[in-house]
């Protein structure tokens, strides 16, 4: 639940993002992050296709949370597992603590399972992901190109990932974005 701070209530509202948000979006990301690392990841995802769920905050005409939600591959004792991954999500400064990170994160979370994914992928703060369920223990026998520490699942679909072994391949954005 989003919680209402003076100011704010009554006008916050959440959807996809629109053409116009774009730049907002790119802004956002670099602001919380310090580089445009995740805005060029944002407009690679969307650029190619990967992206399914593109979802904004909005305090009036204002653009003040992202989340992207793409799709990842990953396969499990040879067979692929339809995953997601989570990345990034940035709620703007001032606007942090009332909740609209969780309601992003659960909106996508619906579109992941809506879009036919058994899983979805985080790489970030454990202590701010374990509450929606995120796990990094669940893709330990994964490899995987990040920190093994930092990359959390959540499985929509009951023991998706469980397996021998298998790997998480990121789509080209991800790499080939520059901090
Ligand atoms: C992380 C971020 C998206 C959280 O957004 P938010 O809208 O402030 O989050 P919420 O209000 O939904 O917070 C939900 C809970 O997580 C806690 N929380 C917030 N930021 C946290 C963080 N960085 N680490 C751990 N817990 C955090 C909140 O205290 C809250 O706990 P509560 O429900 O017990 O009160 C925002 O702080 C941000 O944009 N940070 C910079 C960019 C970033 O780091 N993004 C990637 C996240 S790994």
């Amino acid at each position: 639940m989003v919680r209402p701070r003076a100011g704010i209530e009554g006008t916050l509202s959440f959807g996809p993002e629109r053409p116009e948000d774009i730049p907002a979006i790119a802004a956002l990301h670099q602001a919380a992050f310090g580089d445009t690392y995740e805005a060029a990841v944002v407009d690679g995802l969307r650029a190619g296709g990967w992206s399914f769920a593109s979802l904004v905050a909005r305090l009036g005409d204002e653009v003040v949370g992202h989340v992207m939600f793409s799709a990842l591959s990953v396969t499990v004792d040879g067979q692929t597992v339809p995953s997601a991954a989570l990345a990034p999500l940035s709620v703007a400064e001032g606007y942090r603590g009332v909740g609209i990170g969780t309601r992003l994160v659960q909106m996508g979370l619906e579109a992941a399972r809506a879009h036919g994914s058994y899983a979805v992928l985080v790489q970030g703060d454990p202590a701010y992901y374990r509450p929606f369920g995120f796990d990094a223990a669940v893709i330990a026998h994964l490899r995987a190109p990040y920190d093994p520490g930092k990359l959390m699942a959540l499985e929509l679909v009951t023991g998706a990932l469980a397996g021998r072994g298998g790997e998480v391949r990121y789509p080209p954005p991800f790499t080939r974005a520059q901090r």
